[in-house]
Order: structure tokens, then sequence, then C-alpha cells
């Protein structure tokens, strides 16, 4: 599987820290930058690395900011994109078992280096279960191609 790593700049640091940590796990990881921690905004990263996923040029993404929020929020702009803002393991593997997500976000001002690492460890490592949740994701996509009708239908 291959994964895709970007932050902006107040999550540089962790990313270097978890690049060769996630490496060594085993998973296939290609750091999308920034180079340096030099003031960046956060858009730019996460949209390009969101677009990179939604084309398939990566299987999964981890995007981090300093609060997670930001970059997620980029993230979710582009078409196909399901990235969750999460910072314990429930939610992390949660976020890949029911909501299919394809981009993992978490800040840096918010986890340590050790919870960062093991909640991309869960995220990576959990399948999407399908099932049920497959209807549940689809209406997602739904919405994001402006098809509102299930909403009339369910509420
Ligand atoms: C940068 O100071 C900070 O605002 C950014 O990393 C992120 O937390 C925004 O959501």
């Amino acid at each position: 599987m291959k994964i895709g790593i970007t932050s902006d700049h107040a999550a540089h640091d962790l990313r270097v820290d978890l690049i060769p940590r996630l490496r060594e796990l085993g998973h296939d990881v290609t750091d999308r930058g920034p180079a340096s921690a030099a003031r960046t905004n956060y858009a730019p990263w996460g949209a390009r690395l969101a677009g990179e996923v939604a084309a398939g040029e990566f299987d999964l993404g981890i995007a981090i900011c300093g609060s997670g929020l930001g970059i997620s929020m980029a993230c979710n702009k582009v078409k196909g994109i399901r990235a969750a803002c999460v910072s314990e393991i429930y939610s992390a593997r949660m976020a890949r078992a029911h909501n299919n997500a394809n981009i993992l976000c978490f800040g840096a001002r918010v986890v340590g280096p050790d919870v960062a690492l093991a909640l991309c460890q869960e995220f990576l490592t959990t399948q999407f279960e399908g099932g049920r949740h497959t209807e549940r994701v689809a209406q997602l996509s739904q919405l994001e191609a402006g098809d509102t009708s299930f909403i009339e239908a369910a509420c």
C-alpha cells in the first residue's frame, strides 16, 4: 500500500520524526513535504496530497498541521476525499472501519510523537468493514455530487 504524508510548518518536525518510524513498521511512505519548517499555509499541502490520493497515486494519506483541523478541512474540499481528524486510537480505527477514510489527520500540538505513530499504525492497518457502512459512505459521495435526494427520503 502506498502512503503519502504531508504537513504544514507546525507539524514539520513531527512528520520528519514519523517517516522513518513508519518505514520501520513496513509502510511504503512517500514524503510530500514541506522540506523545511518555514512558515507556510496548510491548505496547499493538504489539498495537493488529497488530489494525489483522489487520483490513486497513494492508497492512503497522512496530513498533519498544528491542530489537525485546518489541513483536514483542506483535504475534505477535494472530491473523493474523506479526511478524519483524530487524536485517539478508537477514532483512528473507526475512521477506516466505518467511514472508509482515506486521509488521516491529527495535530502536532495535540498529540506527541508516540501517540501520532500509534494513530498512524491503527489507521493504516484497519480495513473498511463494508456491509451497512457502504451505503452510509456512498451518501457522502452523493452529497459531494450534489445529490441530496437521500435527505428527504430519510428525514
Ligand atoms: C499554524 O499556526 C496553525 O494554525 C495550523 O498549523 C493549524 O493548526 C490550523 O488549523
